[in-house]
């Protein structure tokens, strides 16, 4: 259940400065490998290494029946470890479970099964429900563990230790020591290797739990992407977990939506709502978590300062301390920073990134139910199997336009995004449980709080739609069951496996103890959402935004 643990302390003051040391001249320079190695001499004779058809031999290759764990097996396979990274967890005293720093990175956490309990429905289960069977199911999943946005913090750090080392020297002891000889070992986008593992796992996974949905394809699955390079890999790894190396190659077909400035992509639809990226709405979640990071970080930098002198601290490089322990842990499996922080620093770190999510991409943004509803005029599409004729949001007319870009008769439908989408669409799909704690306060952590990144958006973040037709016996609300006669399809959606309550959507109001709504409810609710929804104002519209202290925005929505 928790993640490798590996308990460190800072170094008593005494001890500490026995390990003083002056930095080296290298001290935050940029390291980076190319493999293979220059120089490495590559046999281009494959002569020597036919292939597994030239040799032949393979062996009786039978293949088994579809699996439907996810239906047949009395519990869920939840996922609880990340293997192989390790973390140094700090000092814990308390009772019950113990706080993990890994789980509490926001954004920049790996994703965790995350229990039904966190979004309100305490008995709720991913399992398919007794008197139900599965029909569809629709997958939207964050890309892998990545490196850092280019020239982004974690490298702005580097280059201070650089000029620090390269200018008069810095000297660093005690718990900060290893800053003498530290290196920036990060490359930027890209996936690193946990971020291939993850979405490869989520493919496998996904095959063992809705595999037996395939048997209802006429066609190839088409699965879809963005352009950017990790979310090109990030599908292909889903798809070599889901359908098996070699087969994926010839098993689905993968669309990739242009990712660039103009493009309409509701997979990366900010490229389609100006106000997004400039100071009308784009400010927000930058403002709201650096005053918060200014507040809880400003004890840190004098505590850090006292063990370096020659590179004066602030809260920009404490909070890049931060963000280094994330992605060095993602890509190098361990991370010298994370042992720097106590557990209310990583709390505050992690409420930094919910204050930039929700201000910046979530309920408090203006514009962010506006990028999100082109997913949702999609899922509509999708579930009543009527094609899109008006392409008035992010959608982009030509491949949605198309029964062959845009299929509507998949039983399985695979969409890979990035976490500010993830937001936007959540938000769209007005999931207001999420947000029940209303405007997150920019001074201090409320006490109860519905809104976590780590839940909404880690990397590999999963939001699962399990379409399903439900008889009598089922153990939806008898209020709304007895309506129907016979078996009716519902709708529910788990988020990284947690059941996420609907109630908060017109037409789903009534409580069902498993998170379940009439299908036709849903789709009554989510109509009425697309024109609550007023793309062209919040997105192109050049209005004020509420000022921080005074944004109650909870649905992602400009007031008009
Ligand atoms: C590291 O490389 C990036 C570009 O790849 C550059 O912008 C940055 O200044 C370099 N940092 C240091 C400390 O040399
Ligand atoms: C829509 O997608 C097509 C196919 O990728 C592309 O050629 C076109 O530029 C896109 N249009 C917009 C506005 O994004
Ligand atoms: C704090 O928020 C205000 C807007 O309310 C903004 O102008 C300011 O830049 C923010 N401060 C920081 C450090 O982000
Ligand atoms: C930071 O701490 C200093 C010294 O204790 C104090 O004067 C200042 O008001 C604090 N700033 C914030 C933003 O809490
Ligand atoms: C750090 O700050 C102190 C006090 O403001 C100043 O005297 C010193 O020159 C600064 N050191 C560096 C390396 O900037
Ligand atoms: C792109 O989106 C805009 C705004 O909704 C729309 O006017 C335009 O027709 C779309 N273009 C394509 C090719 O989908
Ligand atoms: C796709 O559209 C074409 C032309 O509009 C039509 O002939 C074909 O039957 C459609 N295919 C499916 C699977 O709906
Ligand atoms: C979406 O949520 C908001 C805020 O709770 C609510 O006012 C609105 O009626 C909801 N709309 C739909 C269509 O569910
Ligand atoms: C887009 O078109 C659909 C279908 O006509 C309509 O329901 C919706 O309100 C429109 N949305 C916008 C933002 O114009």
């Amino acid at each position: 259940m928790v993640p490798a643990l590996l308990l460190l302390s800072a170094l008593p003051p005494v001890l500490a400065s026995l390990a003083a040391e002056s930095a080296s001249g290298f001290a935050g320079s940029n390291v980076s490998a190319i493999y293979p190695p220059a120089g490495a001499t590559i046999t281009t004779d494959e002569s020597y290494f036919p292939d597994a058809e030239q040799v032949g031999y393979a062996g009786p290759t039978p293949t088994g029946a579809e699996a439907e764990a996810v239906a047949t097996a009395p519990v869920a396979a939840l996922n609880t470890d990340a293997y192989p990274l390790v973390v140094a967890q700090t000092p814990y005293s308390g009772t019950g479970v113990p706080f993990q720093v890994i789980r509490s990175w926001g954004n920049l956490s790996p994703w965790f099964s995350v229990g039904s309990g966190e979004f309100g429905l305490p008995s709720a289960d991913p399992q398919i429900p007794s008197g139900c069977e599965l029909e569809q199911v629709h997958l939207l999943h964050r890309h892998g563990a990545r490196y850092p946005t280019e020239g982004s913090a974690p490298s702005t750090f580097a280059e201070t230790v650089q000029a620090a080392a390269t200018g008069s020297g810095f000297s660093a002891i005690g718990p900060l020591a290893f800053l003498n000889t530290w290196t920036y070992k990060l490359g930027a986008e890209i996936l690193t290797p946990e971020g291939r593992q993850q979405p490869f796992d989520l493919g496998i996974a996904f095959r063992v739990k809705y595999g037996q949905l395939l048997n209802g394809f006429t066609d190839l699955p088409v699965f879809r992407t963005t352009s950017q390079n990790r979310m090109v890999e990030s599908a292909i790894h889903f798809a070599a977990g889901f359908f098996g190396v070699p087969d994926y190659q010839t098993s689905y077909h993968q669309e990739i939506i242009i990712e660039n400035s103009g493009s309409n992509n509701t997979l990366a639809p900010w490229s389609a709502c100006p106000n997004a990226n400039d100071d009308v709405a784009g400010d927000l979640g930058g403002y709201a978590s650096g005053n918060w990071t200014q507040i809880y970080l400003n004890a840190t930098v004098p505590r850090l300062q006292q063990y370096i002198t020659g590179l004066n601290l602030t809260v920009n490089d404490v909070y890049a301390m931060q963000q280094l322990c994330a992605y060095e842990t993602v890509a190098l499996g361990y991370s010298q920073f994370c042992g720097l922080f106590t557990e209310e620093e990583w709390r505050g770190f992690d409420y930094a990134i919910d204050l930039s999510f929700w201000y910046g991409n979530g309920p408090g943004n203006p514009a962010a139910a506006a990028q999100g509803i082109g997913y949702v005029q999609e899922l509509v599409a999708r579930l009543t199997r009527t094609p899109l004729t008006i392409f008035n949001t992010s959608t982009n007319a030509t491949l949605d336009g198309s029964n062959i870009t845009f299929p509507l008769n998949q039983p399985i439908y695979v969409d890979a995004t990035h976490d500010n989408a993830m937001s936007y669409i959540i938000t769209a799909l007005n999931f207001t449980t999420l947000a029940a704690n209303g405007p997150l306060p920019v001074d201090h952590i409320p006490a109860y709080q519905t809104y976590h990144v780590h839940d909404i958006a880690p990397f590999t973040s999963n939001l699962v739609a399990q379409v399903m037709s439900c008889s009598g016996s089922a153990s939806p609300t008898e209020e709304t069951n007895s309506a129907a006669t016979g078996p009716a399809p519902y709708i529910r959606f788990l988020l990284n496996d947690g059941v996420v309550p609907l109630t908060g959507i017109s037409h789903c109001e009534t409580p069902d103890p498993n998170g379940l709504c009439l299908l036709e409810n849903f789709i009554q609710g989510m109509q009425e959402r697309i024109q609550e929804v007023d793309f062209v104002y919040d997105c192109y519209a050049n209005y004020t935004p509420p000022a921080l202290t005074e944004d109650t925005i909870i649905d992602g929505r400009m007031f008009q």
